[in-house]
């Protein structure tokens, strides 16, 4: 039993970061042949590709995945802890599989992910989860097969979670969710420690992957015909910072550009590391899109020093006008927390005042929750929660009068897009502009996969309506 610790969990140290080789041992490939799976994904994209690596796994071990619950022999839930939103979907699904596991007993249930790195939640799934049978955090993905083949065999809860800053391992099986975009993970971890966020306990210190190795899988990408990839990071602006090699995250940018891809993306940014070296990169290669999450967060200094940001309000400003005025026709979201333990009603109209200066293509609300373990859980909070509801109602109506605002302004221009499939919206496709704008379009089926280009009939707040123009 290796279970996460609070304490070590905050730990930096300067050791070094190991690069392991993933390997499953050859007794256990297709030795549960018969045998289901069915992963739920919770969180970030991070979490979505971790999931992506799980099930390349569970593949390995010959198992077929299944996308009712009901009809596995192995349920797992990858789950995230951002927000108690998060920790209460988990529960609550937990509580639905214990039920089926009253008549289904030899159902093999887990989690994984960031809940599975928590103290707190470990110690309630063994005070409350006993009929669990296993918890794997996220250092130990790699050591899923193991654990999968173990659960089958042995009824007993193994919880493999310990709190470790991380080591990095690299040749990992992935089944990719598409064929058209991919993610791929540059480095993990975090070492910002807002105030406010658990990412830094649950995922480890900062450490980047070496850049050869996400060059070549970049380039494999391209080679089996992938049109897109997003680098994913909790903090990829800091990449290369912990190699001590003269190499940053504007290199690495004009580095992916060459192999040709069509189009890059990244996430996530924090503004402290956003150079001017990659602002200029971004500007310069055609296929590093013009889109830009820059997580502001609020729109108070005082909030923003207790959050630990880093930066002020004016200091983002500049940044954001930087790139505003350098990457032609860029699109720039962010990420608002209300509520924070502190904010005022005047803390909350600076917020206001920023949004409105800044007119955000897209912005991600939230009110604040507290994590336990993060400074801000100790914070003095005053603010009734009514109050913080009516601060996202009165942001959100902002933040959305935007949205449309910038939306319109693409009504009869004619846009690129990626068309990735069937829009949820029926005899529609779906994709996504440059600006990573989604669009429900009219065209022919036969152009999924293809990036095209499209007029803009219609705005709407969320997306976009238009059809495919030669
Ligand atoms: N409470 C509310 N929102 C949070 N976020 C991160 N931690 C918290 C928290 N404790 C938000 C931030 C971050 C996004 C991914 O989630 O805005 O950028
Ligand atoms: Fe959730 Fe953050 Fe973990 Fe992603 S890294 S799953 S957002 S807690």
């Amino acid at each position: 039993m290796n279970m996460p610790n609070l304490k070590e969990a905050k730990k930096r140290t300067k050791n070094k970061v190991e690069v392991k080789k993933y390997s499953l041992k050859n007794e256990y490939k297709n030795s549960l042949k018969d045998k289901t799976f069915y992963i739920k994904t919770y969180g970030c994209q991070m979490n979505e590709h971790d999931s992506e690596n799980m099930r390349a796994i569970l593949k390995e071990l010959g198992m077929t995945e299944v996308l009712n619950f009901e009809d596995a022999d192995l349920i797992m839930l990858n789950t995230c802890s951002i927000r108690e939103n998060a920790h209460n979907k988990v529960f609550g699904m937990l509580g639905r599989i214990k039920h089926l596991k009253q008549t289904k007993k030899d159902v093999v249930v887990g989690i994984a992910g960031c809940m599975a790195q928590e103290e707190v939640v470990v110690k309630e799934i063994l005070s409350k989860y006993k009929w669990m049978d296993f918890v794997i955090g996220t250092h130990n993905i790699h050591n899923l097969g193991e654990i999968i083949v173990n659960s089958f065999n042995e009824k007993k809860l193994k919880i493999e979670a310990e709190s470790q800053e991380g080591d990095i391992i690299e040749g990992m099986p992935v089944e990719r969710t598409s064929k058209y975009k991919a993610f791929v993970n540059i480095m993990y971890g975090c070492d910002k420690f807002c105030t406010y966020c658990i990412v830094p306990y649950t995922r480890g210190k900062q450490r980047s992957r070496n850049k050869e190795q996400i060059i070549n899988e970049v380039k494999e990408l391209v080679k089996d015909g992938y049109k897109e990839v997003t680098l994913l990071g909790q903090n990829v602006n800091a990449y290369g910072k912990d190699l001590n090699i003269n190499y940053n995250m504007a290199n690495l940018l004009e580095d992916v550009a060459k192999t040709g891809i069509e189009r890059i993306r990244f996430m996530t940014s924090h503004p402290w590391d956003f150079t001017d070296e990659m602002i200029e990169i971004i500007a310069k290669y055609d296929n590093i899109m013009p889109s830009i999450h820059l997580p502001v967060q609020s729109g108070s200094n005082k909030i923003l020093k207790l959050m630990g940001r880093r930066y002020t309000k004016e200091e983002y400003l500049k940044l954001f006008n930087k790139i505003k005025e350098k990457i032609k026709n860029v699109s720039i979201s962010t990420d608002i927390i209300v509520g924070f333990p502190g904010e005022t009603e005047s803390d909350f109209n600076d917020t206001l005042t920023l949004v409105n200066t800044c007119k955000f293509d897209l912005a991600y609300t939230f009110i604040f929750s507290k994590r336990v373990g993060t400074p801000a859980e100790k914070m003095l909070d005053e603010t009734p929660e009514e109050e913080k509801e009516q601060r996202l109602y009165k942001l959100n109506e902002l933040v959305n009068k935007y949205a449309l605002e910038n939306n319109k302004k693409l009504e009869g221009k004619i846009v690129k897009v990626l068309v990735e499939g069937k829009s949820d919206k029926e005899g529609f496709l779906m994709g996504y502009t440059e600006t990573n704008k989604l669009v429900n379009l009219k065209a022919n089926e036969m152009l999924i996969g293809k990036i095209i280009n499209v007029k803009i009939l219609e705005a709407k707040t969320w997306s976009l309506n238009g059809e495919y123009v030669k």
